[in-house]
């Protein structure tokens, strides 16, 4: 195991009801941005509760924030901070609004002259930002307690990610309740996505790390148990329960920690975003099985424990058990309703080439081992 340091300041308040906490979390003085997305807050109670809690805070409204949130979008809202003189940012949505907000709390104290540069610079730029405090309403990218976020500029068809530890939110009020109203594509999009994010941070080579290996097998077990339950039983709080739990902890900084990590599904997945405008964990669910294939041989060993305890598959020979294994994940994804192949979605044969392009415009190499490059991507979506 490498050396580390954990660090990860976010409140988790859990629970039916937990908005009601926002009263004491957000300073009584403080004046709000509160943000969220197409209006979906509206109907699954989170918006009613967080205004009640707010109480005779001054609260200006911003929505709109789009799924892969638009860095135009975001601009706007700085203006209205700026203009309102507000000083805390309330996001209540799915990842796209935490990350917008984490975007917009930095971007409105930020003293270079352009606002991209956070994302090109990878947030290393970032000397302040706003405080911040969620309500998540699907389960799904980890936002709530990481300090990450992904923006899109469709402008110029990018779609970059960047990291602060002064962007983690304050605080992230996670009830269950308010994701009983998702829609069937986004259960799936969420369970598929914290699968991922596991699978990003295990899926390398062993590191001599059984707690890391063991909390991130836990995950997956219950991501695998509970998503299709969620599916079939759409009003089962205790399912939404465990799934809200399991994909919090599956990127919030614990089981990546002193083992080395991938990220090459969702570098490819954001460039077919940016190219083709799928959702984000439509993407993943088409790259992570050809990427285990592609690197089979440098993966093998951690394919093969996979296998073994979550799957439960016991075979001698590595080769058949790495196949099924990758052959289970895919049965997984189907379960959850998920399509594996890009043209499934109707996108042509020249995609593998479009998608490399876009990728070698911001970057170089990806993977655990930096050996990921522009043609070895066309080559993974040929397979
Ligand atoms: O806009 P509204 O009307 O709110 O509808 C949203 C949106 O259309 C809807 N929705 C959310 N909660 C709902 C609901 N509909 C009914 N009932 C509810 N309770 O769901 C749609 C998708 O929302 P979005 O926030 O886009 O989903 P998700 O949480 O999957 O976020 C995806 C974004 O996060 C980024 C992705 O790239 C993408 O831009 N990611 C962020 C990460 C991070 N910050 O750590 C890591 C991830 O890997 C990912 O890259
Ligand atoms: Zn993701």
């Amino acid at each position: 195991m490498k050396s580390f340091t954990l660090y990860n300041p976010t409140k988790l308040v859990f629970g039916a009801g937990s908005a009601s906490k926002i009263s004491e979390l957000v300073p009584s003085k403080a004046r709000v941005l509160l943000v969220y997305g197409g209006g979906s807050v509206k109907k699954n109670g989170s918006y009613d509760q967080t205004i009640k809690a707010l109480g005779k805070r001054k609260v200006v409204e911003f929505s709109g924030i789009e799924p892969n949130p638009e860095y135009e979008t975001c601009l706007k809202a700085v203006e209205v901070i700026k203009k309102n003189k507000l000083d805390f940012i309330i996001a209540l949505g799915g990842g796209s609004v935490i990350d917008a907000c984490k975007f917009i709390a930095s971007a409105t104290l930020f003293k270079g002259k352009n606002p991209w540069s956070i994302l090109t610079s990878y947030g290393t730029n970032i000397k302040e930002a706003l405080p911040i405090g969620t309500v998540l309403t699907i389960p799904a990218t980890g936002s709530e307690m990481n300090p990450n976020s992904v923006i899109s500029r469709r402008a110029t068809v990018e779609k970059l990610a960047f990291a602060s530890d002064l962007v983690f939110p304050q605080f992230s009020i996670l009830d269950p309740t308010f994701t009983l109203t998702l829609p069937e594509r986004q259960i799936s999009n969420g369970v598929v996505d914290a699968f991922v994010h596991v699978m990003e941070q295990y899926c390398t080579m062993p590191a001599d790390a059984p707690i890391q290996d063991r909390f991130a097998e836990s995950i997956l077990s219950t991501l695998i148990e509970e998503g299709p339950k969620a599916l079939k039983n759409k009003d089962d709080f205790a399912v939404r329960a465990n799934i809200m739990f399991a994909a919090t902890m599956a990127l919030n900084k614990l089981i990546c920690v002193g083992v080395p990590e991938d990220w090459s599904t969702h570098g490819i997945g954001h460039e077919i975003t940016a190219v083709y405008g799928l959702d984000h964990a439509q993407t993943l669910a088409i790259v992570l099985p050809k990427i285990l294939k592609y690197k089979s041989s440098q993966k093998g060993e951690k394919i093969v424990q996979l296998g073994k305890r979550v799957f439960g598959i016991n075979e001698k020979s590595k080769k058949v058990a790495i196949e099924k294994t990758i052959d289970a994940i895919v049965k997984f994804f189907k379960k959850m309703k998920m399509k594996t192949e890009l043209s499934q979605y109707g996108i042509g044969k020249d995609a593998p080439e479009k998608i490399a392009d876009n990728f070698a415009k911001n970057n170089t190499a990806i993977g655990e081992h930096h050996d990921i490059m522009r043609d070895d991507i066309v080559k993974i979506l040929s397979l």
